[in-house]
């Protein structure tokens, strides 16, 4: 039996990156229990195209059936046990197993299994769905028999969503990033900006955050003055141990940009048309948080999602999302290398300093260090991580 000695404030000791039972159980207690962004629904276009999304050791099918509705199965056969679709997307008229060929329809009813006893049903042997929600077109699935709510998100935010027409939005592209660490010094690394200056100067030649704090509160008071009268300037930070119980948690706020910039693009020019229902550039950039492990960060003329998969205990996935109005076309209304510069070369630096911590952390010598001020945010999310994971104990942390 281990103790945990957390402590608040200070980074976590070595085992939480490296051991395979608290992996376990954050598996459990975290990706089984929220709600995961899946990808948006400009991926499916037409019946039956499918893509998967996977984490761990589980596989979700994400397809548009008959009726244009997404559903989500999981990709485990109801005979044996095989994985169904091996192609991460594509597209079915059946869901056939490739071991026995068992078939299933796009709802995931069993509809073919050669050979059985007299007394199999085939409506027991369906696949499994798991429960999917949209917000825009964003794909949100929840893998918990009784998902956390979304009602406290959506009402809190729905005017906020609207002003940035979230559900007229399209894939202009996705990319996945491979991290040799645990997916949470990903997530840690993408909540503090005490790393922004001397990491990404990029970024900090884009964004006010992290490169001069007088300046940044000044502006961002000017945008809190204006929180009542326009959602774009809202605030809510019902993220991490501030969720109500029972609602799945998030947060939103606007941050300004370097004086003059309209969008996160190399000169600072836009990148893509406006989006939703906005006039005209205000030089800031909102933080839109969907659950603990979902982040949208959205531009007046873009958004840019992060997704953090964990894949094993050591390795995990950063997928990049951009999205820009459903009716832009590319080339004439955007051009990708403008549009992904900063996000792609910011996660290129990224990727090597969380690899690069990760070996930190396997030294014998490594001890948690004291956070900044500037690692609040990932503060929260330590406290709030160990909570999580202690809520349905192991038999190792006292
Ligand atoms: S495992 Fe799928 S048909 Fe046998
Ligand atoms: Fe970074």
């Amino acid at each position: 039996m281990l103790k945990d000695n957390y402590k608040s404030g200070y980074s976590l000791n070595q085992i939480y990156y490296k051991d395979e039972s608290i992996y376990n159980l954050e598996i459990n207690n975290i990706f089984h229990k929220h709600w995961l962004f899946a990808g948006h629904t400009s991926q499916l276009q037409d019946i039956g195209d499918y893509f998967l999304y996977e984490f761990a050791d589980e596989s979700i099918i994400i397809i548009l059936n008959k009726n244009n509705q997404i559903k989500a199965h999981i990709n485990v056969c109801r005979h044996r046990g095989s994985k169904i679709c091996l192609d991460k997307e594509g597209n079915k008229n059946l869901l056939t197993c490739p071991y026995h060929a068992w078939s299933y329809d796009l709802d995931g009813a069993l509809i073919s299994a050669r050979d059985m006893p007299s007394d199999f049903k085939f409506e027991h042997n369906n696949l499994m769905s798991v429960h999917l929600e949209l917000i825009g077109g964003f794909i949100f699935i929840s893998l918990s028999k009784k998902p956390l709510s979304l009602n406290n998100f959506k009402s809190d935010l729905n005017e906020t969503l609207e002003l940035f027409g979230l559900d007229s939005l399209k894939l202009a592209m996705h990319k996945s990033f491979s991290i040799p660490a645990n997916w949470k010094l990903a997530v840690e690394n993408y909540n503090e900006c005490y790393h922004c200056v001397p990491s990404h100067k990029e970024f900090s030649q884009i964004h006010m955050m992290g490169t001069d704090n007088k300046i940044f509160n000044i502006r961002k008071d000017e945008y809190l003055k204006l929180n009542k009268n326009n959602p774009k300037y809202a605030q809510f930070n019902c993220f991490y141990d501030n969720a109500e119980p029972g609602q799945e948690g998030y947060q939103y706020d606007r941050n300004p940009l370097k004086p003059g910039i309209c969008s996160g693009t190399l000169n600072g020019e836009a990148a893509a048309p406006l989006l939703g229902k906005l006039t005209e550039y205000d030089y800031g950039a909102s933080e839109l948080m969907i659950g603990p492990l979902m982040f949208f960060l959205i531009y007046d003329d873009h958004i840019v999602g992060y997704r953090f998969t964990p894949l094993s205990v050591d390795n995990c996935v950063c997928d990049i999302f951009w999205m820009v109005r459903d009716d832009a076309v590319e080339n004439i209304d955007y051009n990708i290398n403008n549009l992904t510069w900063l996000w792609n070369t910011t996660t290129v630096a990224d990727t090597t300093i969380i690899m690069n911590n990760q070996k930190g952390i396997n030294s014998k010598f490594y001890s948690p260090g004291r956070l900044s001020l500037m690692e609040n945010f990932q503060k929260n999310f330590l406290d709030w991580y160990i909570k999580t994971i202690n809520s349905n104990k192991g038999d190792y942390i006292e």
